[in-house]
């Protein structure tokens, strides 16, 4: 075949991917995660992650070549996650594909970490259809982005003004004592529990609020609030229901502004990617949502949603065929790339 064969390292958190893909099918996806080692701190810690990307980096780009079946040799290009993320654990992946696109002789592409969050839903659906519009909700971003070209031309619409929609949900599950990361345990919570029970804020929803901006940090107070009133009253907290009523809040926002950003520029389907987008009512509230809206929905399976390589080698495939140039040796890791 003559598409690009291209391998992606993404370490931009907490998990060590590297993904290997050959245009838009995808050969391999290996990744090492050190989320273990955080969870005790509720959070991750930045210098536990590059210690970890460290020592997973070697044998994870091993196990994805010999997954793949590919000889290093075979590969057009390498790409790397070159930020935004955190500043250490993006340099160990900067280091590492440096490494070894110039030993193999290869060309890097440094690329950027929410636009290859989008472009991994080509390895699930075919080419993207530009312009591309994207709502992207992980632990570290709430943003939704326009994307005439996913290679060289992303434009944020709008984002989080304070949290993001994942660190929401880790906040508001550690109130609930559901453990670290929090979205699956709420998720999982919610299924169980009356979405219409509590009536949490919908944040920047006000006529004369930004429109395509996000804020998260009131509904989690709220919920901080309300959970704490119960305890004071020595009530049961209703965990499911809590769950329920904070996804409604969180997903109801979401949706309503990523539909509204479509029509408003009259794009005609919807990306949805990032860690969040694994989130059950999410899919089902935005497959709704667009329907009502003649807007086509394009969600990746959950495990191409979080973190991994597969989403770099996807980006840095589509770079090498519309032939973007390399990326040179001084590229940098930039913990607050822009899109
Ligand atoms: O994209 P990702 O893996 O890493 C970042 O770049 O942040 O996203 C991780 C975030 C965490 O905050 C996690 O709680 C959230 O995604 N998450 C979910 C679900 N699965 C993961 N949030 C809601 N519902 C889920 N099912
Ligand atoms: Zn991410």
């Amino acid at each position: 075949a003559d598409e690009p064969l291209v391998l992606g390292i993404e370490t931009s958190c907490d998990e060590t991917g590297v993904g290997i893909v050959r245009g838009h099918t995808l050969l391999a996806d290996a990744i090492a995660s050190s989320v273990d080692e955080h969870a005790r701190f509720g959070g991750v810690v930045p210098e536990v992650a590059s210690r970890a990307h460290l020592e997973a980096m070697v044998p994870t780009i091993q196990r994805a070549l010999k997954d793949a079946g590919v000889a290093a040799s075979d590969l057009d290009g390498i790409a790397v996650t070159a930020g935004p993320g955190l500043a250490g654990a993006l340099l160990v992946g900067v280091s590492a594909a440096k490494a070894y696109a110039y030993a193999l002789g290869k060309p890097l592409y440094g690329v950027n970490h929410l636009a290859s969050h989008i472009c991994v839903d080509q390895l699930e659906h075919g080419a993207l259809p530009e312009p591309t519009m994207a709502l992207l909700v992980s632990g570290g971003h709430s943003s939704l982005l326009l994307a005439p070209d996913i290679t060289t031309d992303v434009r944020p619409l709008g984002s989080t003004i304070d949290d993001a929609a994942g660190e929401a949900f880790d906040k508001v599950a550690r109130v609930l004592g559901l453990g670290f990361p929090g979205g699956p345990a709420i998720d999982r919570q919610a299924r169980d529990g009356d979405p219409g029970a509590i009536r949490f804020p919908r944040g920047l929803t006000g006529g004369r609020d930004p429109i395509y901006d996000f804020s998260f940090s009131g509904l989690k107070t709220a919920v901080a609030r309300w959970v704490e009133g119960k305890r004071r009253e020595g009530v049961a907290v209703p965990v499911a229901d809590v769950a329920a009523s904070f996804q409604e809040a969180v997903v109801d926002v979401l949706t309503r502004k990523a539909v509204r950003a479509c029509k408003d520029n009259g794009v005609d389907h919807l990306m949805i990617g990032g860690g969040v987008a694994a989130n059950s009512r999410l899919r089902s509230l935005a497959q709704e949502r667009c329907a009502d809206a003649g807007i086509v929905l394009r969600v990746p399976r959950p495990g191409l949603c979080t973190d991994n390589g597969a989403m770099v080698a996807a980006l840095g495939a589509e770079m090498v065929a519309r032939g973007r140039p390399a990326s040179t040796w001084d590229l940098p890791a930039d913990s607050s790339l822009p899109v």
